[in-house]
This record gives structure tokens, C-alpha cells and sequence, in this order.
């Protein structure tokens, strides 16, 4: 099978240029000038005139299926991966649970199960290790030899997922030991808990006290710690979902003095706010951890800068939703947290809408180059869970997968058009120019004329390589 998609503007992170792109099979094998190719038979031909050809997005931050607060995040892999790639992602990373009491390996193997024949896009897992005991260490050599090469601790949600400094120590010594790279939800969760509590002692039970109690200072204060544990053991450390500029400035501290840390944020936290929390129980679709911050404070615009200055290198999703309503199948989510804010389940979704909104704000906003867009979406993820260059690129020898993405196209986001199973949209209303018009995964063409032409189970576990980010 070959497919050429032809005089577009190809885009990686380091270049942009008018050219052809020929796709064998699964692969890329070539990229030249526009006619250059002479008379190579092919089967399919996309013209992309006009429009940017450009690496399929890597999303490495999804929780389909997690189990939250009494209920499921309400995207399965079937659904969830689907969304994905209507909106442009080609690849995720999701993460697989070992809960209290069980063993990681059997969490590995749940999560396989679930996404295995059911995927649209290829993908890969990381692990929570949720708890941390001789039998975790130990498999989680296991894990790496199955391409898991990267774990996730907390240092929120005392009672869920919570480690103590002790356990997450242990951790990163296993994994400065066997390569791989420590995940961290840095928020001191522990004195979160005070605040809680005393935020319902005095009645306070809106989901905007969710974002006034879990303070910007503590998601600070943990990225520290977490820095300082991280450099005492020589491990790579990737915060995820960064919202403060206190814990910004942590990790920009920490990379000058050349440590192996880096940093993502999502595009909730560059688009949102406080405000968004601030509107009665609606404010429950804007429910997650770390939550929005006071947009006067500045930290938005310093989340903006980070990624401009390479401070922070990836934009994921954290794509974790639960309806607003009652679901006929999954019942109360958000709704279960009416009259107190502790109970309603964190997490937002956004799988669908990630590389659309982050070229709204990075390009037509004009806060980054294309190039710099395609780098946080794609590149960096890539090379941050080892799957460059595989993915991540366009590149003779990379996995064809590509979007063509039309830059003058005005549309409307909504939950009425959207394909995540979720019933309410965080971008409802919002009007954007550029829109992803083609999806090739794999060399397969799987979104195109606004139709899904793939199936459950496209997609593949991607066995993951050491980061490729490391100093
Ligand atoms: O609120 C969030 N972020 N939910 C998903 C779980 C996590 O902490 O990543
Ligand atoms: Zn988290
Ligand atoms: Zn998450």
C-alpha cells in the first residue's frame, strides 16, 4: 500500500517545508520537493495544498477507565482513543493502576486487557505504583521489560493513591537503578487535607473551594521535595500536570543546575481559571488536581513562557472525564460531589481537544512558532517515554502517522460535536481557526472529510525505550 500526500507544508520541530510525502506500508520513506517523486504508482493521494502536514500528537498523560472517587473515568480505550484521534492524537500514554493490596504486574496486565483489540491509535502505559513494597520494587523490573519505563507516585490523595517520602524514595533508587523515569503529582496532599477539613467545618462546600484549598504554594513546596529526593538518587523526574509558577520556577531552579527534570503542563491550565471553578456546581466540569489557578497571579502566563523557554517541555491532556449529568450506564459522577466538593471525581477531559486548542493559543494567539507547537505535541513526548523516532516526527524510517491540519478552517467547539463520552465540553462555545481534517495512523488513513474510518483495535501496545530527553 502506498498513500501520498502531496504540496503540503511539512512541519516537524525543526523544520518547515513545502514538500511530498510518500508512505509504504506503515512507514514514511519519503520527504522531498513537491513532483519530485516521477512516476511511483501509488493508491491513495491526499492533497494538502494549503494545509500543514504534521506529526500525529502524542498525548502521554490519559486515565481511560480510572477508578475515581466511587466511579470510572466515563472514556473506555475504545471510546477514548477514538476521540483522540478525531482530534489529531495518534499516540497516548495511559496509566495503568496498581492499587493498595495488589501487585503491579496484575494492574500491567488489566490495563492490556482492557485497551488490547479495543484501541484506535497505537499506545503505551505507564505504571501507578500505588503501593510501594519489596514485591513493587521488584517488578518493577518486570514492567521496564515489558517497555513500561516510567512510574507514577503521588504526593496528593492521602488514602487513594498517596506515597509517603519514604516509599517514593525507594521507588526512584529502583528506578535510577533500572533506567527508568519517575512520574510525580507534586501537591503536598497532606496539608491539603488540613485545609479541606476546614474549609467544611466552615460550610464551604462549591467546587471553587476545591481550588482555594489546594494552594499553589503547596504544589511548589512538593515539587521541591520531589526535586531534592529526585537528585539525592540520580533518577529522571517528569512532573506532571503543572499548574503554579511556584513549582515552575522549581523545575527551572532544578534543569539550570543541569538535573534530569522536566515538566508538563495541560491546556486546561493555560486556558482556564479560578472563574471557571467560581460558578456554583457547574463548576464541578472543572474539577481537577492540581486545580485552576487565580488568573491575576500571573501563573497562566508563566506556564505560556515556560514552554516557550523550554522550562516545561510537553502539553498532555491528563484526560480523565466524568459526566456532568447522571449517565444511564454510569450513573452519578460529577453530580456526586453536590454538596461537598471532596466528593466530586477529579479530572477533566480534553483527549479530543489538545492539539486543536494548543494551536489556538500558540499559534493564532502568537505565543510560539509552529515548529515549537509541534515539538510539545509531538517530538518531546516522544523522546521523553523513549518512542522517538519512531513517533514523534516525520522522517524516512518514523510510523506514518500524520495529520493534516487546515489553518484557516473556523469552527466551533462543542459538546454536541465532539466524540469523547462525555456530556459536557470545558471549550463549549469557543470559536477557533484550524482544524485537523486528516488522520493517517500507521499509514492508515483513519479520520478524513469528517468521517472515522478505522476500527477497534487498530491500534498497538507500543513496548517504550529509556527517555531520549536525558542531559
Ligand atoms: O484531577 C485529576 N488530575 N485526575 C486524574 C488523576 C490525576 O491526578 O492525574
Ligand atoms: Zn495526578
Ligand atoms: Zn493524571
Amino acid at each position: 500500500m502506498r498513500v501520498l500526500i502531496q504540496n503540503g507544508t511539512v512541519v516537524t520541530a525543526i523544520e518547515r517545508q513545502h514538500a511530498d510525502v510518500l508512505i509504504e506500508d506503515e512507514k514514511v520513506v519519503a520527504v522531498c520537493a513537491p513532483g519530485t517523486l516521477g512516476e511511483i504508482p501509488v493508491d491513495t493521494i491526499i492533497d494538502a495544498s494549503d494545509k500543514y502536514v504534521m506529526p500525529g500528537g502524542i498525548d502521554v498523560h490519559t486515565h481511560m477507565e480510572l477508578p475515581f472517587g466511587g466511579t470510572f473515568a466515563s472514556d473506555d480505550f475504545e471510546t477514548g482513543t477514538r476521540a483522540a484521534a478525531w482530534g489529531g492524537t495518534t499516540t497516548i500514554i495511559d496509566f495503568a493502576v496498581q492499587a493498595k493490596g495488589e501487585s503491579a504486574m496484575d494492574g500491567y496486565e488489566k490495563w492490556r486487557e482492557k485497551a488490547d483489540g479495543r484501541v484506535a491509535i497505537d499506545y503505551g502505559l505507564h505504571m501507578i505504583t500505588g503501593d510501594i513494597n519489596e514485591q513493587t520494587l521488584k517488578e518493577m523490573d518486570l514492567l521496564v521489560d515489558e517497555g513500561v519505563t516510567s512510574f507514577k507516585m503521588f504526593m496528593a490523595y492521602p488514602g487513594v493513591f498517596y506515597s509517603n517520602d519514604g516509599e517514593i524514595l525507594r521507588a526512584m533508587q529502583k528506578a535510577a537503578e533500572n533506567g527508568s523515569t519517575v512520574c510525580m503529582h507534586a501537591e503536598n496532599g497532606i496539608a491539603i487535607d488540613v485545609f479541606v477539613e476546614q474549609a467544611l467545618q466552615r460550610g464551604e462546600t462549591d467546587p471553587v473551594y476545591h481550588g482555594l484549598v489546594r494552594k499553589s504554594a503547596l504544589e511548589g513546596e512538593a515539587a521541591h521535595r520531589a526535586i531534592v529526593l529526585a537528585e539525592l538518587t540520580g533518577v529522571p523526574l517528569y512532573i506532571v500536570h503543572m499548574t503554579a509558577k511556584e513549582a515552575v520556577d522549581e523545575v527551572m531552579a532544578a534543569r539550570d543546575r543541569g538535573l534530569n527534570v522536566f515538566g508538563e503542563t495541560c491546556p486546561q491550565y493555560l486556558f482556564f481559571s479560578l472563574d471557571e471553578l467560581d460558578q456554583g456546581f457547574e463548576g464541578a466540569k472543572y474539577v481537577c488536581s492540581p486545580p485552576m489557578r487565580d488568573r491575576a497571579a500571573g501563573h497562566q502566563e508563566r506556564l505560556w513562557q515556560a514552554l516557550a523557554s523550554n522550562d516545561l517541555q510537553v502539553v498532555s491532556t491528563d484526560h480523565c472525564p466524568f459526566c456532568f449529568d447522571d449517565h444511564p450506564e454510569l450513573g452519578r459522577q460529577k453530580r456526586l460531589g453536590e454538596g461537598d466538593f471532596t466528593k466530586i471525581p477529579n479530572g477533566m477531559p480534553g483527549v479530543e481537544d489538545r492539539f486543536e486548542v494548543i494551536y489556538h493559543g500558540a499559534i493564532n494567539e502568537g505565543r510560539l512558532s509552529l515548529n515549537r507547537f509541534v515539538e510539545i505535541t509531538a517530538t518531546a513526548p516522544a523522546k521523553m517515554f523513549g518512542l522517538y523516532p519512531q513517533k514523534g516526527t516525520i522522517a524516512v524510517g518514523s510510523d506514518a502517522d500524520i495529520v493534516v491540519f487546515d489553518p484557516n478552517r473556523v469552527h466551533t467547539r462543542s459538546a454536541a460535536s465532539h466524540h469523547m463520552r462525555v456530556d459536557y465540553s470545558a471549550y463549549e462555545g469557543m470559536e477557533q481557526t484550524g482544524k485537523v481534517e486528516t488522520v493517517l495512523s500507521r499509514g492508515r488513513v483513519i479520520v478524513d472529510g469528517g468521517q472515522y474510518l478505522g476500527r477497534p483495535g487498530d491500534g498497538r501496545y507500543l513496548r517504550r525505550g529509556f527517555s531520549q530527553l536525558l542531559i
